[in-house]
């Protein structure tokens, strides 16, 4: 059963036609397909499983289920491993290597007789890199997401993969937990196969992906090891063939509202703010307008529906038994774009109907939300003048407003160095900057932003205090940290210029957060700016192309030669 489009296949460049090349094409893939394989819809499956990528190592399974309905639907399936970004063991770290994985998926698709794509993501860089790539080559695609492990427990309680490294590394360091007890939570926290199960940046971008309209709906969320993964991946490949008949690429249905869409979304589930520099990055890629301000005026007002770590108490599992995104969509479905569309080539919206709230715990009522106001607020002043971003759902409400002064750290080795010491002028007022940290700086703006609180303060019992940075923080960690300013320190933002002693002041009401110094002041102060921490420029290789050519987290963190699309255009022949 081929498909029914009339539009000749991409892939038919490859393989009609009797002469040679035609020839060469077919018979190096005559590997016991069937007699018609070259008249149909090939489609590729780009698949991240990797065993150094724990979260995503069971892929290869979900590939088998993507090219059963791949086959019924009348394609050919073809499995493409492609760049997979493993999140717990990349260094520096695996955001260094988030365009790269893109732009080698991209190169891939376009270089190989490839007419639709399925794609396979799951550990938190995969799913981003893999719609860039996919925006930026604009062939039929649609995201099967790998899915969150089952919950684990540790006597008794829950233990959040991610959450709970961070709740419990802390707890050593303040004396109130045995390093016996902590190492022995190591294998009661991962249980099972699939992605972190807290609400970090994996579960966070799976449903934004969702939202945004690039995953069948109501399949975000299916934990990793649950049947229902597999049917969905078989009901993916079937898709992937319909879309190709209908030329169903992702500019043909994705705007600036299926982008709204994603922004209330991440909102509603109380993200990671790393959907923000993915999101933007995946827009830049289509050539929707996209900016840091839409983030605060979609997003700022909508309530926190789901009670998930790090901001609450549930985890994965359980969203997916409370009835996963369709259910919190349906909540704010008023505030959705009605005519932003899906995969399936009809809205979003009308997905939304009979979609329940089973368990009104973990997912709640409009009327009685875990917060009324989610979503990532922006801030600017003096020390970011192209902005900030703070996670209030994740914040303390007391720190919301506060004026206290820097102790600053110059890089990630400099704070490990100091932030312990005894001698450290540091109070629970103190405001901690750490700078370095940032796209260019690092490089590779990696998650540091939750800065440990200092081993004396722990002691006396503090749990939070304000944290600026350059950098990123994980979507499985929780403070009130102020990440992603921009321009970074080593960029000549302002950051670089702050000392210990200086004054700062965060109000996220008024949406500010300024050091206490004048213009002037500053100015004195650039030629002696610390920027690079004295640390070696690479002088080669993937860290030169990136320092030379990534943007900054405001618009996305790409390279800038990598935004917009060069789409599929099939290259010249070399035989
Ligand atoms: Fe892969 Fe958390 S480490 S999703």
């Amino acid at each position: 059963m081929a498909t029914e489009s009339t539009r000749p296949l991409r892939s038919a460049q490859w393989y009609r036609g009797n002469e040679r090349n035609s020839y060469l094409h077919r018979a190096w893939m005559r590997r016991g397909t069937p007699g018609d394989a070259f008249d149909r819809p090939q489609i590729a499956i780009a698949n991240t499983a990797s065993d150094l990528t724990p979260c995503n190592s069971h892929l290869s399974e979900v590939a088998a289920s993507v090219k059963n309905g791949i086959y019924e639907a009348g394609g050919i399936p073809l499995e493409l491993p492609v760049v997979s970004l493993g999140e717990p063991l990349l260094r520096p770290t695996a955001m260094l290597w988030r365009n790269m994985a893109a732009m080698a998926t991209e190169e891939m698709l376009r270089a190989n007789p490839i007419d639709g794509v399925v794609l396979l993501g799951g550990c938190d860089k995969t799913i981003p890199s893999l719609l860039m790539a996919a925006g930026s080559v604009d062939l039929p695609a649609v995201v099967v997401p790998g899915g969150p492990m089952l919950n684990g427990t540790f006597r008794g309680e829950p233990l959040g993969c991610g959450t709970h490294v961070w709740r419990l590394s802390e707890e050593v360091r303040a004396g109130t937990m045995s390093q016996d007890d902590f190492v022995a939570s190591e294998s009661a926290m991962i249980r099972s196969r699939g992605h972190c199960n807290t609400m970090g940046t994996a579960s966070t971008m799976a449903l934004v992906a969702e939202a945004l309209g690039v995953v069948i709906p109501g399949v975000a969320g299916t934990p990793a090891p649950d049947s229902r993964l597999l049917q969905a991946a078989h009901a993916s490949g079937r898709l992937a063939v319909e879309m190709v008949a209908a030329d169903r690429r992702p500019s043909t249905f994705l705007t600036k509202g299926s982008f709204a869409n994603a922004i209330v979304a991440l909102a509603a589930i109380g993200g990671s703010t790393n959907a923000v520099v993915h999101l933007l990055a995946i827009a830049g890629r289509l050539g929707i307008e996209l900016t840091l301000d839409d983030f605060d005026r979609l997003g700022s007002e909508v309530p926190v529906l789901v009670d998930l770590l790090p901001a609450g108490r549930f985890l994965m599992e359980d969203f997916h038994r409370a009835g996963g995104l369709r259910a919190v969509l349906g909540e704010v479905r008023d505030l959705l774009d009605p005519d932003a569309l899906t995969v399936t080539g009809t809205p979003l919206v009308d997905h939304l109907d009979d979609a329940p709230i089973w368990d009104p715990e973990v997912i709640r009522l409009r009327r009685t939300p875990l917060l009324a106001h989610g979503g990532i607020a922006v801030l600017r002043g003096n020390l970011a003048p192209d902005g900030a971003l703070i996670k209030p759902a994740a914040a303390s409400p007391d720190l919301l407003r506060h004026r206290g002064r820097a102790v600053v750290f110059d890089s990630i080795e400099d704070l490990r160095a100091r932030l312990d010491d005894p001698e450290l002028d540091v109070d629970p007022d103190s405001v901690l900057v750490l700078r370095g940290c940032g796209p260019q700086g690092y490089p590779g703006m990696p998650e540091v932003a939750n800065i440990p609180i200092p081993k004396k303060l722990l002691e006396q019992g503090v749990r939070d205090m304000v944290r600026i940075c350059d950098g990123r923080m994980s979507g499985t960690a929780y403070g009130t940290v102020v990440l992603h300013v921009s321009p970074e320190a080593a960029a000549g933002g302002p950051l670089a210029l702050v000392r210990t002693g200086d004054v700062i002041n965060l109000d996220v009401t008024a949406r500010r957060i300024d050091v206490e110094l004048s213009d002037e002041q500053l100015a004195e102060r650039r030629p002696s700016a610390t920027t690079t921490a004295g640390f070696a420029q690479p002088k080669r290789g993937w860290e030169r192309l990136y320092i030379d050519h990534v943007m900054q987290a405001d618009t996305g963190a790409d390279l800038d030669f990598l935004v917009g699309s060069s789409g599929s255009e099939v290259g010249r022949e070399s035989h």
